[in-house]
């Protein structure tokens, strides 16, 4: 299930964010150490005011992970990001990709955007599979685009477009 955050997913936040394996493939905006300070800060930011659509992915009743979509605005005002991350005891059941599956139309329908993009780095797998799974197409490599932790990696740009008729 996809609904917003609450105060009370506090701990399961911070429990399943506070893990290098999901900080690995993340930008450094996402902590890391992932504290109970930072989870509350985030849930506090996701239902705050101006915020971009942040959304927890509950499952069997706790907030195991989470998904967004980020406008870019300026000229971009038509093109959003996707973002998710889901804990490590829950991953390899598809989760994600039904989460991808069932918000992206939603936001289609919902806002004027035409166009929603993501950009993998390039040792995540999983993630482009996700992706490819739920009908976006990979559009272009920005080669040696990110540093993480030192290593500098490409990026793989995937996008979906709305539907002509949607
Ligand atoms: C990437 C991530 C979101 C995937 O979530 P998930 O719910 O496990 O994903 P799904 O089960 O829906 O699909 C994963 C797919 O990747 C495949 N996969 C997993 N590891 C893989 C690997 N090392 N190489 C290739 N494919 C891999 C799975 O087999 C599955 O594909 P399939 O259904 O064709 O078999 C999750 O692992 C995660 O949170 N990772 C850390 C944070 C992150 O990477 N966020 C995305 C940043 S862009």
């Amino acid at each position: 299930m996809l609904r917003p955050w609450r105060e009370n997913d506090a701990p399961s936040l911070a429990r399943y964010a506070d893990n290098p394996r999901v900080s690995a493939c993340m930008r450094d905006a996402f902590p890391s150490p992932y504290t109970m300070d930072d989870a509350r800060r985030f849930i506090q930011m996701a239902n705050g005011p101006g915020h971009p659509l942040l959304l927890a992915i509950e499952v069997t009743g706790e907030a195991a992970g989470g998904i967004g979509i980020h406008p870019l605005g300026d000229v971009y005002q038509r093109t959003a990001e996707i973002g998710y991350w889901l804990g490590e005891p829950f991953r390899g059941k598809g989760i994600v990709t039904e989460a991808v599956r069932a918000l992206v139309p939603v936001v289609f329908q919902q806002t004027n955007l035409i166009r929603i993009q993501a950009g993998i780095f390039s040792n995540n797998p999983a993630s482009m599979r996700v992706l490819e799974k739920s009908g976006f197409v990979r559009e272009a490599v920005h080669r040696n685009a990110v540093t993480k932790h030192g290593v500098v990696m490409d990026e793989i740009l995937y996008v979906r477009f709305r539907d002509p008729e949607g």
